[in-house]
């Protein structure tokens, strides 16, 4: 017998044809954005005014705070301990700090890395394969998208200036209808910028009771009130059927990726297992940055989101006055109280909005059409423009107006 092997060095070498790699079914079955998110519905014109996202003013941002957090962490020595790993549910300074500003115990709060991932989370821990989720109508498309995840179906509940229509949601579930979750935006809702009433969220609650749901209360831009009265999250959190979903992102920038949730305590342990599979925990650099900030700094968060309250409401009026000044008759048009958008309704149902959008694009204005927030039947968004005023300035709206009365020619 012998031990070396044969060759036959003459023979070409054949490589196998390469088995193609295939997603998983999950991942090929996530959709594209169509209309919202659509980078080719952009106006072409390098000047044009976008007028589109939830994006917070860079002026509103703790630019320079920030330096200096990272100045003051790194002279006490804690620079080195900011780049090693740190635990699933957060800091703990960020953690209390978060609880005594909401009120609650500071083991239900877990920090994320912003809204869509403790949407996701709570999407993934809560909802059933194939199971109902009731949503807004019109919604945040991008909640949409997590529904994928789970293969979920959805119940479109209408929004009216107050918020989500209970009524029509109880309706449903005593006609026999069943649902794992329902999604709204309570305060100053993307697209709708109404605010649900108290009446309501208590009515909400009471249902997720009763029938044994979960309400995901998507919450960013409950700090950004300028005008009218807060509705209230004591009745949420006191609620074992409700999870808030917070993020820094509208008052402390979108580049953070911070957020948090705040669970009933029976959900914490769930959450925080699914979560120790995905990213570990968050940022332990932006935690040790914000938490410094927040911490060693009292009532500076206040003094921040003070100043861009002030920058936002006025925003929103020069905003309203120009629509009336430019635009006269031509959109019924309610005061934003907080939030970073206008929910404008063409009065002239003859008005073919399609067109509209094209020739604002053409004189460089972009803005979202209401359309792609509907999901289902019974809307008047169509007849909508979500105007988003937050990152622009008071030129730059005027301009913007302007040009969509040339629009309407
Ligand atoms: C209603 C709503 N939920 C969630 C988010 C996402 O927040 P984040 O950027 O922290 O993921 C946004 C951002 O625009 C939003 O408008």
């Amino acid at each position: 017998m012998t031990l070396t092997e044969p060759t036959t060095p003459d023979s070409p070498t054949t490589t196998p044809p390469p088995v193609p790699l295939v997603p998983s079914v999950l991942a090929q079955g996530l959709t594209v954005p169509k209309g919202f998110g659509d980078q080719s519905l952009l106006s072409p014109r390098p000047d044009a005014i976008r007028l589109l996202g939830g994006i917070p003013d860079p002026s509103a941002l703790p630019l320079a705070e920030l330096r200096e957090a990272l100045g003051e962490v790194w002279d006490a020595g804690g620079a080195a301990a900011s780049l090693q790993y740190s635990g699933s549910h957060g800091f703990e300074g960020l953690r209390g700090w978060i609880a005594e500003r909401e009120g609650v115990d500071p083991r239900r709060i877990l920090i994320t890395n912003g809204g869509m991932h403790g949407l996701s989370l709570t999407v993934q821990a809560l909802v059933e394969r194939g199971a109902v989720v009731a949503i807004d109508n019109p919604a945040y498309p991008l909640f949409l998208r997590t529904l994928e995840l789970v293969g979920a179906r959805t119940l479109p509940v209408p929004v009216e200036p107050d918020g989500l229509d209970v009524e029509h949601l109880a309706r449903r579930l005593a006609d026999g209808e069943r649902i794992a979750a329902v999604y709204t935006v309570p305060d100053f809702h993307n697209p709708t910028q109404g605010t649900l009433s108290a009446a309501k969220r208590a009515a909400l609650v009471e249902l997720a009771a009763r029938y044994g749901f979960v309400v995901i209360a998507d919450d960013p831009y409950r700090e950004l009130r300028f005008a009218g009265t807060d509705q209230g999250r004591r009745v949420f959190f006191d609620s074992e059927h409700v999870v808030h979903v917070n993020t820094f992102t509208k008052t402390l920038g979108p580049g953070l990726r911070l957020g948090w949730l705040v669970l009933p305590e029976h959900l914490v342990d769930v959450v925080l297992r699914l979560r120790n599979r995905q990213d570990s925990h968050s940022s332990t650099f932006v935690q040790t940055l914000v938490q410094h900030l927040l911490v060693t700094r009292p009532g500076w968060f206040d003094t921040t989101l003070g100043r861009a309250r002030e920058l936002y409401r006025h925003r929103a009026q020069l905003l309203v006055a120009e629509l009336r000044t430019q635009l006269p008759g031509r959109f019924e048009v309610t005061e934003p109280e907080g939030g970073f958008f206008l929910w404008p309704r063409l009065v002239d149902d003859s008005v073919d909005t399609a067109a509209l959008h094209k020739r604002a694009s053409a004189e460089g204005i972009d803005y979202q059409q209401g359309e792609f927030f509907i999901t289902g039947p019974g809307t008047d968004s169509a007849r909508r423009l979500r105007l988003a005023y937050g990152d622009r300035t008071d030129a730059e709206l005027r301009t913007a107006v302007g040009r969509l009365a040339r629009a309407f020619g």
